[in-house]
């Protein structure tokens, strides 16, 4: 977990690990609808990947980017732009509210290059996604 991340949990919107445990045992034991969004969203981006490097087959593949697809529309109820922009110190309101679009875009083509381009088009399009769509909240990447 990064420290913006980390920063976040201890602000209450999520109660995971890394802050006095005071402050999570509201949420104790259990994600939050955003995390989870997030960790399914990251399962996705690392399925992706592992069809890149050959390891999966493009079928799933593109089932993961439908998926990554489908969680980039509801970003915005479970992120609203004031929420986002108060909670990450670096995104202004106005990049706030262009990242679930940016999201969705990137995913968009993410999803189109996985029918049948070549696993080197859908990395290229996988960075793409991971640094404008992902990277639209997370300035200093999500790891
Ligand atoms: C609209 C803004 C936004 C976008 C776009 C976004 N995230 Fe996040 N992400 C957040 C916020 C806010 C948090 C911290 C709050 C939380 O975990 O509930 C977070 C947390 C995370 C976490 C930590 C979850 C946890 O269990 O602690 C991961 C991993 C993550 N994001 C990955 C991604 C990946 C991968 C993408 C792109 C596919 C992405 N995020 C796109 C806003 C965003």
């Amino acid at each position: 977990m990064n420290r913006l991340t980390a920063a976040l949990a201890c602000a209450g919107l999520v109660g995971l690990a890394g802050c006095d445990p005071a402050a999570r045992a509201p949420h104790a034991g259990q994600a939050t609808a955003q995390a989870q969004a997030m960790q399914q969203m990251k399962m996705d981006v690392d399925a992706i990947a592992a069809f890149t490097g050959s390891k999966i087959a493009r079928s799933d593949a593109l089932a993961a980017s439908q998926d990554l697809l489908a969680w980039s529309k509801r970003l915005p109820d479970l992120f609203p732009a004031a929420q986002v922009s108060a909670l990450y110190v670096d995104l202004t309101p106005e990049m706030a509210q262009a990242a679930p679009e940016a999201m969705r875009r990137t995913a968009e083509r993410l999803a189109a290059t996985l029918v049948s381009a070549s696993p080197a088009d859908v990395a290229v399009q996988l960075t793409v996604t991971e640094t404008q769509g992902c990277g639209a909240c997370h300035r200093k990447g999500y790891q």
